[in-house]
């Protein structure tokens, strides 16, 4: 996720960009980077850090010129750094770019390109595209843009430069935002709303295979073949500050809306083409090296020691890697027995939680190999570890972690069959099956966050309840651990999860008449079981809310309420399940009237021991 924007008109275009990019820094900011059509070229400055770094390298001497586009970056290929900063420019630097997005198909348009003498400056993804702008100019900014995107795999919003023919900025998107804003003998690029509101509030959304060139009179858009689109104008009536949530209440909220994305993004360039198996081109530890590995220590803190819990049994049974998982906060503490066949994987959103980075450099002194699950590129815990494997879900913003949680599952899933197929302990054709699995989830997910009117009522219901309690068995257990955490730490309900069989041996004793227990009813091999504790519980007349798989038809037999997930194999349903135990937590917490962004007493990333 990054920022990205664009201006063509009589003004200077160097204050509205970076006045843009500063609306946008929710997005990324790890650099930031402008380029502005100034006496004849396009000057370029960029540089690492916040958009106040790139303010400073500028003072005195901004970019004079009424064309330009800028970019704050959320890195993801190439660390944070001058040269992976934004914009990018071929090797004349006559065409100029700025991407929000993943090209999957870099590095075979690298390698071509280096074959004909281009010469590379930064490590991203992005600079193949200035690269064959160079390679296909044939006089025409739009067909050669077209050509581009005939040649380039993945997703993408973009905005092009030439200096060839600087009356124009062209833009386009697919499976990332893009806005265009549309003023009077000026027009406005972005990737999202906040950054043009307070110049216009015309708008049109672009939609995905939509090539617009802007001029500062008039917006013309055509798909990749030459037709003509039309499009509404779109009347932004959001106040600026619900723009930069994207029209969501609370960044929690637009969040958990994101996910569908976020694990498109996770998948991008790890499920092969065919579907076939999952594949880690990052990783650089050979198979014979993975093969090595006899056992797995999962170190994280809170939601990610979660996403901990879930890849144990992902490990476990599609690996058959015995797995320890620990809280990183006691790991450091227990002396544990680890030599250099151990793996320890380290889960943390932020790369920067100080317990979790003290467990990673506990493990290297140990002598293990260390792998870090991250969504913060060049983040402490990424430099650190031996190897690295993002989630790509974009900044998270809301001190709750959600979308962070669901990338960091479907990495969990992702990596133990990528082991179990290095292993041999994972069938070709199993693998396949939880590939086809894997593909469906964002499309599932959608479905899930459609329908969310039964969630509010629950929530409206029994959101002022003292206590709630959470149970669930197998999977269903890891789940219903962070669903109980969503719920205490934004609504400050008390909430507990439990293995649903340990029950009897004490929590029962806190059953009473009318508390909610939310039980995860998702794993077949536990169904039965699971029907058992839910009587237990309401033979002490506690109101039961059942998550349960769609076609379910028992369950509204024994549980109060039920909420139905879609179908999914077992492995894929905690990436379903956590869905409405977020929403619940959420709408709970709006009940109550917590400050859901930021609960009190927490920070989003505890840089504290
Ligand atoms: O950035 P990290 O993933 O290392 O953070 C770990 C925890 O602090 C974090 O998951 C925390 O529990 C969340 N606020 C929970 O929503």
């Amino acid at each position: 996720m990054c920022g990205i924007v664009g201006y063509i008109g009589d003004k200077q275009a160097a204050p509205f960009l970076l006045d843009g990019m500063s609306k946008l820094e929710y997005r990324g900011y790890d650099s930031a980077g402008i380029a502005v059509y100034e006496k004849g070229k396009i000057r370029v400055e960029k540089c690492v850090g916040r958009l106040d770094s790139l303010r400073q390298k500028l003072a005195g001497n901004v970019p004079v010129g009424t064309v330009g586009i800028g970019h704050t970056r959320w890195a993801t290929h190439g660390r944070p750094s001058d040269r992976n900063a934004h914009p990018h420019t071929d090797s004349s630097g006559d065409f100029v770019v700025v991407h929000n997005g993943i090209i999957e198909n870099y590095l075979a348009l690298k390698e071509a390109l280096l074959e004909k003498g281009h010469v590379f400056l930064s490590e991203t993804d992005s600079e193949v595209v200035a690269h064959l702008m160079e390679e296909n100019y044939n006089g025409n900014f739009e067909e050669t843009v077209k050509k581009v995107l005939r040649m380039i795999e993945g997703s993408y919003s973009l905005v092009f430069m030439c200096a060839a023919e600087p009356d124009k900025l062209i833009c386009t998107k697919k499976d990332n935002p893009l806005v265009i804003g549309l003023g009077n003998g000026e027009n406005f690029i972005a990737s999202d709303i906040p950054a043009i509101i307070a110049k216009t509030r015309r708008t049109y959304i672009m939609n995905d295979g939509e090539i617009a060139t802007v001029t500062k009179d008039a917006v013309w858009v055509q798909d990749i073949n030459g037709t003509p689109i039309s499009k509404k104008v779109f009347e932004v009536n959001w106040n600026a500050e619900a723009a930069e949530k994207g029209g969501f209440e609370h960044f929690m909220l637009k969040e958990i809306y994101e996910q569908p994305k976020a694990m498109r993004d996770t998948m991008t360039g790890r499920v092969a083409k065919d579907g076939s198996h999952i594949e880690f081109p990052e990783l650089n530890w050979t198979s014979e090296e993975f093969a090595d590995i006899n056992k797995i220590f999962i170190v994280a803190c809170g939601t990610a020691y979660h996403a901990g819990m879930v890849g144990k049994y992902y490990f476990e049974q599609l690996a058959r890697v015995p797995v320890e998982v620990d809280i990183a906060s006691e790991f450091s503490y227990r002396s544990p027995i680890i030599d250099s066949n151990c793996l320890t994987i380290i889960i943390s959103q932020s790369g920067e939680t100080s317990d979790t980075l003290a467990a990673l450099r506990e493990a290297r002194r140990l002598g293990s190999r260390t792998l870090a699950v991250t969504n913060v590129v060049g983040s402490s815990i990424a430099r650190e570890a031996d190897q690295v494997v993002y989630t790509y879900a974009g900044p998270e913003i809301a001190v709750a972690s959600t979308k962070a949680y669901t990338t960091q599952l479907l990495l969990m899933l992702m990596l133990s069959i990528y082991v179990g197929q290095i292993k041999g302990t994972l069938s070709a054709g199993r693998a396949k099956e939880l590939v086809a699995g894997i593909k469906v989830i964002p499309e599932q997910i959608h479905e899930l966050l459609e329908n969310v009117d039964q969630l509010k009522v629950f929530a409206t219901k029994y959101g002022n309840s003292e206590d709630v309690f959470y149970l669930g068995r197998s999977l269903d257990y890891a789940v219903a651990l962070e669903g109980a955490l969503k719920m205490k730490e934004i609504s400050y309900i008390h909430a507990e999860a439990y293995a649903a069989g340990e029950l009897k041996h004490g929590t029962l004793a806190l059953i009473v008449e009318g508390v909610p227990v939310i039980v995860l009813a998702t794993q077949e091999d536990v169904y039965e079981k699971t029907v058992s504790n839910i009587q237990e519980v309401k033979a002490r007349d506690a109101v039961v809310i059942a998550i349960a798989m769609e076609g379910d038809d028992r369950i509204p037999k024994y549980a109060d309420h039920v909420i139905f997930i879609p179908r999914a194999e077992k492995y894929l349903t905690p990436l379903l399940s956590v869905l409405p135990l977020q929403l619940l937590a959420y709408y709970a917490a709006l009940t109550r009237g917590c400050d859901v962004d930021k609960p009190r007493n927490l920070a989003k990333s505890v840089t504290v021991e």
